[in-house]
This record gives structure tokens, C-alpha cells and sequence, in this order.
């Protein structure tokens, strides 16, 4: 299937993806795009190191209408059927969201439905839970609310800090995220209300 990424920052979750594409792990999977919006990210140059197409579109100075007007024209012209938001930090409209229900899916670093929003591991920090992780699940009109399909989990330690936690837990998004990219590419998984059945075939 022809997939579409959308980042924003470092990129390292879409070099995950890479990577596993790179070994013969996601079979399904065409990563035809990359869209970026803000010029300086560095994920820019993991798409010029894999030859991945990519557009820049600065979300900065446009509203949100103008600016996913330009991103559907794109996936549109590229045939895109799934939307990976790694890192993407803008939250997206509800048309945009409802034309492509159950293809969009995104990570986030915390066990959702806890600790959603921008500041997870700050908030994960400041509550004192001792286990955290991330989950991967399709996006809906809200925020980080939409069918989980993926979690994984690790422990936090004593005088655990954002940076060490962010560490830990972006370990665990690189192998949930690849590989709920080739399950979703592979129509393995079924979306049953706010439920998700992952069939093993
Ligand atoms: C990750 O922590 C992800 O969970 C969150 O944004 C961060 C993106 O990191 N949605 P990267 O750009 O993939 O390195």
C-alpha cells in the first residue's frame, strides 16, 4: 500500500520505518511520501539519505484549511491509501480526519487513553506512575483518543527524568510502530467500535 508521512521534528520514528523496509520486514509497504512542515526539520535529511520523495509545506503562516488543502492535493496525486503521522506536531481538522477514517494512524509516548497530549513524559513524570510506554492508534477528531492498536511498556526507575524516560520509551515506538504499519498495509487489522482485532494469518 502506498503510504504518506507526516513529520515534523527529528525523524527518528520515520528512519525506524525505513530500516525495516530497508531489511524486507514490511512486505506491504511503499512509503511514496513525506510531507514535512517546518523547513528546518531534520527528518528532511532521512528522506534525501533514502531517496524518499518529500514536500515542505510551512504550516506556520497558514491556516489549517489552506494547509491540508495542499497536503490532500499531494497524497492525492500520489495515490496515497494510509497516513503515517510520525512526530507530527499539528493537530489535524475533522474533515481532514473523516476523509481518511481508519488510514491515518500516529504514535504517541505514553499508554494512551493516560497522559495524552504534547508534554506526556512530563506528565508522566510529575504523576509518579512507576510504568509507561507508547501506544500507536488510529487518529480520530480528538486528541490521541481514537482505537489503540498498539502499546508497549517499560518501568520507570528511580530518578527517572524526561530525557532518560523519552530514551527508553522511543525504543519501544521504533518496533510497535513498523510493525503496526505492515499489519495495518496487510488489512490485518479490524476496527470493531473503539476495539481492534489483529488477525494472526
Ligand atoms: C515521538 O516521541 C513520538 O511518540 C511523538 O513525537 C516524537 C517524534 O519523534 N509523537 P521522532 O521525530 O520520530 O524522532
Amino acid at each position: 500500500m502506498k503510504v504518506g508521512v507526516m513529520a515534523s521534528g527529528r525523524g527518528s520514528n520515520f528512519q525506524a520505518i525505513l530500516k525495516e523496509l530497508n531489511k524486507g520486514n514490511l512486505p506491504d509497504v511503499e512509503i511514496s511520501h513525506l510531507i514535512v512542515n517546518k523547513k528546518s526539520a531534520e527528518v528532511i535529511k532521512i528522506a534525501k539519505e533514502h531517496n524518499v520523495p518529500y514536500s515542505i509545506i510551512e504550516s506556520k503562516n497558514k491556516n489549517r484549511t489552506e494547509f491540508e488543502k495542499e497536503v490532500k492535493n499531494i497524497f492525492e496525486e500520489k495515490h496515497i491509501e494510509i497516513i503515517v503521522l510520525a512526530g507530527f506536531m499539528r493537530i489535524l481538522s475533522s474533515n481532514f480526519v473523516n476523509e481518511y477514517k481508519y488510514k491515518i494512524i500516529n504514535i504517541h509516548p505514553s499508554l494512551l487513553p493516560a497522559f495524552p497530549g504534547a508534554h506526556a513524559h512530563r506528565d508522566v513524570i510529575k504523576s509518579g506512575v512507576k510504568k509507561s510506554g507508547c501506544t500507536v492508534h488510529f487518529v480520530d477528531e480528538g486528541v490521541d483518543s481514537g482505537p489503540i492498536i498498539m502499546q508497549a511498556s517499560i518501568n520507570l526507575e528511580k530518578g527517572e527524568t524526561e530525557d532518560s524516560l523519552s530514551k527508553k520509551i522511543l525504543i519501544k515506538e521504533h518496533q510497535i510502530f513498523p510493525k503496526v504499519l505492515q499489519l495495518l498495509c496487510s488489512n490485518k487489522i479490524q476496527i470493531i467500535g473503539q476495539n481492534i482485532k489483529i488477525s494472526s494469518d
